[in-house]
């Protein structure tokens, strides 16, 4: 088997960026440096007439009009504008906001800046599979309720929220809806109008293009959003985020953009069988493992797995040279802690210490696949070999397995 080693698989962490975003990227770092702001001379028009392409781009590919699209340095900024934006401006109809436990930290996070600022929020439990029940989002709905924040899908497990359900609900209660869309972007159909969104958030190192580069939608009209902004000074983007353009960032946005949706069709059928392949490949090798997440509603590039009895962290540091792939657990100053994500799906701590996340991309090959069977099942059954719980339990599986022989035989 010939692959090139280290093998990524952790592209729900961020991609490389895709030549193709490189190369429309390149001219605005050489002669093409305008300030886009600039009016009086050609180079500040060149580097407006780019920004003005990237933003038709970005907003084609979520179905929305490019001036209901602003650029951003990321999706953390977008979600931190959005939300703090959003309920700064609507504080006065009301100031409770409803939230899911299984959200990025950028979402949870600032939300529990808001609460230090007065505001009240909800955190809505998942079902076992991972999503949010719209049943337990409606009842949630209070009248002083002015925003709903919903991710599209899970950056850890890839679970799919239902969006569309989740649209309809907010739109019926007139309630503003803010989508965070980084990981589902490019990956599935994502459409503002279609999903009934108000604000949404993408990022471009997650789509193959620049990091330090998002965007955030803001709807129009019906309703027409209004949202505070946090950054000011030049009143760049409408006022809502000043600040001299990142050009080449956005340049390589837009280029991902239109990348994403002329691949994304082909590509998600291709992502969702390398990633059965990589399912079918461990399960057939290994025991005692099981899919964190519901496997129906999921990212198709997404597979998050519990290894009973192995210590993620353990299969980590064995795999780490070779492959890069992420766990269930987070270093949170001295401590290791698991993941909110696995947590809120019931399973314990245990499971959540015993997960790998794998995030197939746009250049993983069927090779890869194959190798990060074969050599994950190695490292597992190695870890496992020196597990005293395992050889515990095997010895256990064996007896029970005899008792049930000779009870068979005796009949
Ligand atoms: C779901 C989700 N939201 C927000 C972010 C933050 O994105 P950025 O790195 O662009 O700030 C990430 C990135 O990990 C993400 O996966």
């Amino acid at each position: 088997m010939s692959v090139k080693l280290p093998i990524f698989f952790d592209h729900h962490s961020t991609t490389p960026v895709d030549a193709r975003v490189l190369e429309a990227m390149l001219p605005t770092l050489k002669d093409e440096y305008g300030n886009a702001s600039s009016r009086s001379h050609v180079f500040g028009w060149n580097a407006k007439r780019a920004v003005d392409r990237a933003r038709g781009l970005a907003a084609e590919l979520i179905n929305a009009q490019p001036e209901e699209i602003i650029f951003t340095s990321g999706a953390t900024e977008s979600i931190n504008l959005a939300i703090k934006g959003a309920a700064r401006m609507y504080a006065e109809k009301g100031r409770h906001i409803v939230t899911c436990v299984t959200e990025h930290r950028a979402v949870l996070d600032t939300c529990r800046a808001l609460e230090r600022e007065g505001f009240e929020i909800t955190y809505l439990p998942v079902e076992p599979d991972g999503r949010l029940s719209p049943a337990v989002l409606r009842s949630a709905i209070k009248n002083s309720t002015i925003l709903v924040v919903i991710m599209h899908a899970n950056n850890e497990i890839g679970a799919i929220h239902p969006i569309e359900e989740i649209g309809k609900i907010t739109r019926e209660k007139g309630i503003l809806f803010f989508c965070d869309a980084t990981q589902s972007v490019g990956r599935i159909p994502f459409d503002v109008n279609k999903m009934q969104i108000d604000l949404a958030c993408l990022s471009a190192h997650k789509i193959y293009g620049p990091k330090g580069s998002g965007a955030l939608y803001i709807r129009k009209e019906k309703p027409r959003v209004r949202i505070e902004p946090i950054l000011v000074g030049g009143g760049h983007e409408n006022g809502l985020r000043s600040g001299t353009l990142n050009v080449t960032g956005i340049v390589g946005l837009g280029a991902a953009c239109e990348l994403a949706a002329e691949l994304m069709d082909e590509e998600s059928k291709r992502m969702s069988a390398l990633r059965d392949r990589l399912f079918i490949g461990l399960r057939n090798r290994l025991g005692f493992i099981h899919v964190n997440g519901s496997m129906e509603h999921r990212l198709p590039n997404n597979l998050n797995m519990g290894f009973e009895y192995v210590e993620s962290e353990s299969l980590l540091m064995e795999l780490g040279e070779e492959i890069a792939v992420s766990s269930g657990s987070a270093c949170s100053s001295a401590a290791l802690e698991p993941s909110h994500v696995l947590k809120a799906l019931g399973g314990g701590e245990e499971i959540a210490h015993a997960s790998l996340r794998f995030g197939l991309g746009r250049f993983n090959t069927e090779e890869e696949v194959d190798y990060v069977v074969e050599r994950v099942t190695k490292a597992v059954k190695m870890l496992r070999a020196i597990s005293p719980l395992y050889e515990m339990e095997t010895k256990l599986d064996t007896e029970r397995q005899s008792d049930a022989d000779r009870k068979l035989g005796a009949a």
